[in-house]
């Protein structure tokens, strides 16, 4: 079994797909396991988006990211992290897959409807950015 964190980005709050977001990944047998809508602050976002500092893209991001709530959740299932991943589709939705998550709701590269841990390390840490351990209630 493992966890991972998905974020439902602001395009997806903004345009109603907080269900539809969630039914993809339950269809899929992935277990919700702790939920919550939030608003990031700027250096929320900056924070959570740490390993990006030095990339080009991390001031609109995290301006991004800060502009709207968003939905943060746990998913728990065998492989979450990998199966998440791919159920997301690629980062830009013009070459993620047919059927993906940003395929079927991403705007463009940046805008791209649901963020998912790429890493156990990275999933530990962003599921504790989120959530404290007793907010965690697993299917299990
Ligand atoms: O989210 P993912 O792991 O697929 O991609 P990332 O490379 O970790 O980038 C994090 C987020 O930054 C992406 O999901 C996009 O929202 C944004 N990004 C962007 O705006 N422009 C890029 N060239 C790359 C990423
Ligand atoms: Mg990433």
């Amino acid at each position: 079994m493992e966890r991972t964190l998905v974020m439902i980005k602001p395009d997806g709050i903004e345009r109603n797909l907080i269900g539809k977001v969630i039914s993809i990944f339950e269809e899929k047998g992935l277990k919700v396991i702790a939920l919550k809508k939030v608003k990031l602050s700027k250096e929320q976002a900056k924070a959570f988006y740490i390993v990006h500092k030095d990339r080009p893209f991390y001031e609109s991001l995290t301006d991004y990211m800060s502009s709207g709530p968003v939905v943060a959740m746990v998913l728990e299932g065998e492989n979450a992290i990998k199966r998440v991943r791919e159920i997301m589709g690629a980062t830009d939705p013009k070459e993620a897959e047919e059927g993906t998550i940003r395929k079927l709701f991403g705007l463009n590269k940046e805008k791209n409807t649901v963020h998912g841990s790429d890493s156990p390390e990275s999933a530990y840490k962003e599921i504790n950015f989120f959530f404290s351990e007793f907010e965690l209630i697993s299917a299990e």
